[in-house]
């Protein structure tokens, strides 16, 4: 993917008003297209994220013969091609900066009767993904890797996938989601089991789209040969955007916004978690489901935050909040340590490393660890970050602003779009005096 390159500038100060709706929830709009281009007939997806990540899985699925329509704003109608209906593509899968578009793939695409090629940007080939191609393999599956574990990915499909009892040895939903959809083209039953909770996202959806799947506590399982229905699937707005805005909130002094229908599935709440055990001033009301995803409104006020201790369980259900999470703890008073957070290093940048070198940059008293890291709160400085081409880290050092002593420049953050297209925008209405600025450093500005 070739986003202009872009960077922020943000004045220091501020807090954050109003009510907002964030964009569409970003594993799901991966799902609903999936599923989508497998099921058979028409399914209509709302509130589908338009992010990179997420255009990235629909151009893989167009690339294969399914017709996707956009019948209006985030609103597409997929033409389902039914379970054994995708065609080869002509050319590899690009897959831009989404690791979750590759990890399900390779399973998807695991149970096809042709050959593909997965590749993408230089941060998701840098990831690793022996992770999903060795539970494949014990299927069946004939899958070609780079000596270092990683993409381009090689599929030959040739159809003959047995399905497995997997111990997965990472929680991950992405290996299990791709295990699972693997799981669909293979003979007999395939399960998944893991130490730790992973998000449930595609076990729902599958439900929703008719397939008989067990789950209970730390395995999933389900039997190949089901075929899905297209239906309707509205998307949650992502809690992971809007832990943004809910730290932003939350560490600015009069700060008072109000967050509507944000996704809250149990598997993904951490964050809410940990800010209130910091002591954020946070209300969850009108909890409802929307399809098979638990919705809230979400209010946060300005609070005195104070350092906590953030364990494995918890940091499970909010890897992907954080970056956000490591600048609440910099704002807090005491000390914050966070433990059994190993995955971070692989995600779209060493989230350890990315946030404790621009923390350190703030004049943050912070220790990284291999698993986590130790965060002393206080005054927050200013100067320049490097994002490190990360979606996350770029959008949650925007929000340390509010705290900070004067101006801040967050560099590289082309890829906030890949999550989160508009977020400069919405983050000014709330109040954070940013500004995106074209080119990759201060001197093209
Ligand atoms: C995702 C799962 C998580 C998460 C990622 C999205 C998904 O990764 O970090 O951003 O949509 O399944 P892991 O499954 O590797 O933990």
């Amino acid at each position: 993917m070739d986003a202009p390159s872009y960077f922020f500038r943000v004045e220091a100060g501020g807090s954050l008003h109003g009510t907002f709706r964030m964009p569409g929830d970003k594993s799901i709009s991966h799902r609903a297209v999936m599923l989508g281009a497998i099921a058979n007939g028409i399914t209509e997806v709302t509130n589908f994220l338009s992010g990179q990540d997420c255009l990235c899985t629909m151009k893989a699925f167009e690339s294969m013969g399914v017709k996707i329509e956009s019948t209006g704003v985030d609103t597409f109608r997929i033409h389902g091609a039914g379970l054994n209906g995708l065609q080869p593509p002509e050319r590899p899968l690009d897959l831009g900066n989404s690791g979750t578009s590759m990890r399900l793939l390779t399973g998807l695409m695991a149970g096809q009767r042709f050959e593909t090629v997965l590749v993408g940007d230089e941060s998701l080939s840098r990831r690793p993904m022996q992770r999903i191609a060795e539970p494949l393999r014990l299927m069946g599956a004939d899958i070609d890797l780079t000596d270092a574990g990683t993409a381009p990915i090689r599929i030959h499909g040739h159809g003959g996938l047995r399905g497995i009892r997997y111990h997965s040895p990472v929680a991950s939903a992405q290996i299990k989601s791709g295990v699972l959809l693997a799981g669909l083209y293979a003979a007999g039953p395939t399960r998944v089991i893991e130490s730790g909770i992973s998000r449930d996202h595609t076990e729902r959806m599958l439900r929703a789209f008719g397939v008989e799947i067990e789950t209970g506590l730390g395995y999933s399982e389900l039997t190949g040969g089901q075929h899905l229905e297209g239906g309707r699937i509205a998307i949650p707005a992502d809690i992971s955007s809007a832990a943004f805005f809910m730290v932003g909130a939350a560490i600015a002094p009069g700060s008072d916004i109000l967050l509507e229908s944000v996704g809250v599935n149990p598997t993904r709440r951490g964050v809410i978690e940990i800010l209130r055990r910091m002591g954020a001033g946070i209300t969850v009301s009108n909890t409802r489901m929307l399809g098979a995803e638990p919705v809230a409104d979400i209010r946060v006020r300005g609070s005195r935050l104070l350092g906590t201790e953030i364990g494995h369980d918890l940091v499970t259900l909010a890897i992907d909040e954080m970056p956000a999470v490591f600048v609440a703890a910099a704002c807090a008073d005491g000390e914050t340590v966070v433990r059994g957070a190993a995955e971070l290093r692989v995600k779209e940048s060493d989230r350890i490393q990315a946030m404790c070198e621009g923390l350190r940059r703030l004049d943050i008293d912070v220790q990284s660890r291999a698993d986590g890291a130790r965060i002393v709160g206080g005054q927050i400085g200013q100067g320049t970050i490097n994002s490190f081409d990360d979606h996350r880290v770029a959008m949650a050092f925007s929000m340390a602003a509010l705290r900070a002593s004067g101006p801040m420049e967050i560099l590289n953050c082309a890829n906030v779009a890949t999550s989160f297209p508009g977020f400069a925008d919405l983050a000014r209405q709330a109040g954070l005096k940013i500004e995106q600025c074209a080119g990759t450093d201060l001197s093209a500005a």
